[in-house]
């Protein structure tokens, strides 16, 4: 598809894993490369959505056209995409966000020590969980669930939690779909509706197939 079919619709993406600083030196991170959130964007920018890709990321091409936020941590994440959250008519967060942040970040690099070392860690906001709590009707949300045991349940109870409009539920299991693959496979869950399997196409085809499920339920 590259029609014009979302001409006039603003498009908010997030991409990538935050990060979540330890010390100057390091970090907790996750396996996502951004690809997904990236074919996402690309896709509704191809179809004449104004796009505004939030991104941990900054190694992917983007075309020109596209407003790209770079942040690093789930607390920037969550105040770049609420900032932009009222003006969008579409948002999709394919990014894979941190459950927990360090308590406390040194400031300065952690001496090696004692043969353990405890970290204290502290839940952060569930933005997607927080953009279904205040979303409008005339606004479109959709999650991701990310999964490596009962995709069809948790995916089922993160639709109903997050109170989202569509959720794409993936396993990251597999090494060849999911986190760093070129391809994907999904189940697309929507609240009251048949769940529909798609085939294992890449992500840019899937990206496609997810904006066309999007505009063919909304309002
Ligand atoms: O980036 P790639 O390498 O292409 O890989 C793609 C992907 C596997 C990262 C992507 O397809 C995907 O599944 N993204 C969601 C990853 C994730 O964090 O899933 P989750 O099941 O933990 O979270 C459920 C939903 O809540 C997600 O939409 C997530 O963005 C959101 N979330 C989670 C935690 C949190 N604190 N805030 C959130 O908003």
């Amino acid at each position: 598809t590259s029609n014009a079919d979302l001409k006039g619709k603003r498009v908010l993406v997030s991409a990538g894993g935050t990060l979540e600083p330890i010390d100057p030196v390091r970090y907790i991170a996750n396996r996502s490369s951004g690809k997904m959130g990236y074919a996402l964007a690309n896709a509704a920018n191809a179809r004449g959505a104004q796009v505004t890709l939030v991104t941990t990321k900054s190694d992917l091409p983007v075309p020109r056209g596209i407003q790209v936020e770079k942040v690093v941590t789930a607390a920037e994440m969550e105040a770049v995409l609420l900032k932009h959250f009222p003006t969008a008519d579409i948002t999709i967060m394919a990014a894979a966000v941190a459950d927990y942040r360090v308590a406390q970040i040194s400031s300065q690099k952690i001496k090696k020590k004692n043969e353990t070392w405890e970290l204290k860690l502290l839940k952060n906001p569930d933005i997607l969980k927080h953009l279904g709590q205040i979303k409008r009707a005339d606004q479109y949300l959709v999650g991701f669930a990310a999964e490596t045991d009962e995709l069809l349940k948790n995916a089922t109870d993160k639709l109903l939690a997050k109170n989202v409009d569509l959720l794409v539920a993936n396993d990251v299991s597999r090494s060849d779909i999911g986190f760093g693959a070129d391809e994907n496979q999904v189940l697309l869950l929507r609240p009251q509706k048949d769940v529909k399997t798609t085939p294992k196409v890449t992500k840019e085809r899937l990206a496609h197939k997810i904006l066309d499920e999007v505009l063919s339920s909304s309002k």
